[in-house]
């Protein structure tokens, strides 16, 4: 399976901030934004992952991720030349992804639990689509999928103004092969972009997409706001400093997956022990 980070997107609802600088690229406390989406990935198996960036933004991310060796992964880079809509990536990673299944992960969203990374891990053999939901106070602001009295989802829509439940679909998605089709054939929507909800629908109505619910103990957040993003921020501050334990490190989910040696993240730990993250890296290989 292959995996794609769709870090595009202009960021306007940040402004200023991310006049500059690529919202991905922004801190959620002490790392960069996409090293979650990263992590998640890294997580749930896949070694082989595409970034796609605006091209202005491109040299930062090669600059910040390289080719993926120092997390024993392969990075490639694909820009999108305008914010279409996140089914894009599907085309822009045609030849990337070829015949295999893929994953997206929304370069804005992150993701934390211990049941999420066991589900992480079945939903690799996707046969069809395989997408998550999670309930929240303020489903018209995502993807809402409705669900019959025995768990099967029924409905899928994006952003209704009058939501039909409180299911959000997180930016988390797995796909069969079939999906560069998939998305060839969606048409825009009527704000002219070609929706990832265009896709699920179709999976949906051929009876192949399995939605997943996660429950509390996961915890979803998004960044798309200034204030979900400080808020993003708190919460890994406070459960890093409580547990002791790193949120959102592509080193330490790279070693759990056995993707790098003790040896390898040892080294890593040590060249950044100046910022604290290294720290981290040491204690997560047992020293
Ligand atoms: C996108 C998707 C939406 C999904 C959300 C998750 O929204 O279109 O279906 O629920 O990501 O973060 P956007 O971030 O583009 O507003």
């Amino acid at each position: 399976m292959k995996g794609i980070i769709l870090a595009g997107g202009s960021g306007t609802r940040l402004y200023p901030i991310t006049k500059g600088i690529s919202k991905q690229l922004m801190p959620i406390y002490d790392k960069p934004m996409i090293y979650y989406p990263l992590s998640t990935l890294i997580s749930a198996g896949i070694r082989e992952i595409l970034i796609i960036t605006t091209p202005e933004d491109a040299a930062a991310f090669r600059r910040l991720l390289g080719d993926g060796s120092q997390f024993g992964i392969m990075l490639d880079y694909a820009v999108q030349p305008s914010p279409d809509g996140l089914a894009q990536a599907f085309i822009i990673g045609e030849e990337f992804i070829g015949r295999d299944s893929v994953a997206l992960a929304l370069g804005d969203n992150i993701f934390d639990g211990s049941q999420l990374t066991r589900i992480l891990g079945e939903t690799r053999d996707v046969d069809g689509g395989a997408i998550f939901a999670y309930e929240v106070s303020d489903p018209q602001r995502y993807g809402v999928v409705t669900f019959d009295a025995d768990g099967t989802a029924t409905s899928i829509e994006e952003k209704p103004a009058h939501p039909k439940s409180t299911f959000a679909v997180v930016g988390l998605y797995f796909y069969d092969g079939a999906v560069v089709d998939v998305a060839k054939r969606i048409a825009p929507s009527e704000r002219g972009e070609l929706e990832i909800t265009a896709v699920n629908d179709a999976y949906l109505a051929a009876g192949k997409l399995k939605v997943h619910r996660l429950y509390r103990g996961d915890v979803w957040l998004d960044t798309g706001t200034i204030d979900s993003m400080s808020e993003a921020s708190a919460y890994v501050e406070v459960m890093q400093k409580r547990t002791g334990t790193i949120i959102g490190s592509p080193e330490v989910a790279a070693y759990n997956q056995g993707f790098l040696s003790r040896e390898d993240l040892l080294a890593q730990g040590r060249a950044l022990l100046k910022s604290g993250y290294g720290r981290y890296l040491i204690d997560a290989a047992g020293e």
